[in-house]
């Protein structure tokens, strides 16, 4: 059943009651003939599955900052589509307006989120293929609208295929029956169909792995318990949700034996920016000798940030900490609050960095390198 509804002054939302799974929904979707964005509503899951369709640049920018659609990838294809919708309403003939409209919307939305680089990185390529067919090629605006759609298309597509590819290379660094610890949420609902740091646990679920699967909560905002858990069990997956503190003591007791994780932005050393939190299980992995895997696309690999010190981390609200997901607040009014995003975790204490074109492993300054040639030769 489905029920639509617009609230003046805000988005339009379809809440599907019943039927579908959430398995069943694209995470972010275009439909081009309504000049929407489709997203599912991240915040209202697991309680119910909400789709929002954006149509202005505030609603995109919101949806990004509120974690409406979130996920470094996730983020990467709806920024495709955004700037692609914002783009085609650009009312001009000449290019050298449209592209001065174009870099504003641009420029706006890539100030939603600072860590993930999947944002920066598909702004960039569709700005690219803008600059290539309005300067170069001479091509008139309505055409270089539509390359600019097939371009957000593309990202989306090349999402899949990466995300299958990182989960074939993943299951073969784990075996049948293995438990998996994955934190925060780089699952479907952060990427495309497969995830990143579940691609593993998805593809082995097909084949009868049998994997035993540990998902961290993830405070302050819960990604694991509302969203890894949710998907993972909806797929019919051995998930077992415990808190963020708990996971020390399913390594000691031999429950786990990998770590997946996924990333928001990892350096050119290996240094790897992920939810907060990850590089306490990281550590924690290193004294039980529990390897510790990063998936990451290239896309998410920042070739000019030298070190994890250069990655800019985003600090949010207190509120999140104390008092949201709690029926009321919980902490003490006043209290100081620290509440950053996300961590990063050093290079050293990573196993492996789980990427499309392979495994690459410490010292990573030079593995990232080679991911990197390679992926130049073949898109040659
Ligand atoms: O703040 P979020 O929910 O966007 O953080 C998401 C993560 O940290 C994910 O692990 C990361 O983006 C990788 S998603 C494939």
């Amino acid at each position: 059943m489905r029920v639509t509804a617009r609230v003046p002054g805000t988005c339009e939302k379809e809440m599907y009651i019943m039927g579908k799974t959430i398995l069943d929904y694209d995470t972010v979707a275009l439909d081009d003939a309504d000049s929407a964005l489709v997203i599912i509503d991240q915040t209202k899951l697991p309680e119910r599955i909400e789709l929002l369709r954006l149509h202005t640049a505030e609603e995109i920018w919101n949806a990004i900052y509120l974690l409406q659609v979130r996920g470094a990838p996730a983020i990467g294809v709806a920024a495709g589509y955004g700037i692609y919708l914002l783009a085609k309403e650009i009312e001009t003939d000449d290019f050298d307006e449209f592209y001065k409209q174009f870099c504003t919307y641009k420029t706006y939305l890539d100030s939603s989120r600072p860590t993930a680089v999947n944002l920066s990185w598909a702004l960039n390529r569709m700005e690219q293929v803008a600059l290539r067919a309005g300067k170069e090629e001479h091509c008139a605006v309505a055409q270089v609208k539509e390359i600019l759609k097939q371009e957000s298309i593309a990202i989306q597509q090349e999402d899949i295929a990466i995300c299958k590819a990182i989960g074939e290379h993943g299951l073969s660094l784990v075996k049948p029956g293995d438990g998996i610890l994955t934190h925060c949420n780089a699952g479907k609902l952060a990427a495309s169909r497969y995830g990143t740091a579940t691609a593993p646990i998805y593809l082995g679920q097909e084949r009868g792995y049998g994997f035993h699967v540990f998902a961290d909560e993830t405070r302050p905002l819960l990604q694991g318990a509302r969203l890894t858990a949710f998907e993972l069990q909806s797929a019919g997956v051995d998930v077992t949700l415990i808190c963020d503190n708990m996971s020390g003591m399913v390594m000691k007791q031999g429950k786990v034996q990998a770590v997946f994780v996924g990333c928001d932005r990892v350096a050119a050393n290996g240094d790897t920016a992920n939810k907060i939190g990850t590089s306490v299980v990281a550590t924690v992995a290193k004294r039980y000798g529990v390897p510790f895997y990063v998936c990451a696309p290239t896309s998410t690999i920042d070739w000019n940030t030298p070190t994890g010190a250069d990655i800019v981390i985003e600090e949010r609200k207190p509120e999140e900490v104390t008092e949201m997901w709690y029926a009321s607040r919980m902490a003490p009014e006043g209290v100081k609050v620290f509440n950053p995003a996300f961590d990063v975790t050093d290079a050293e204490l990573i196993t492996g960095i789980v990427t499309e074109y392979g495994v690459a492993r410490y010292p990573y300054t030079e593995s990232l390198q080679q991911i990197r040639q390679q992926m130049q030769s073949e898109s040659k």
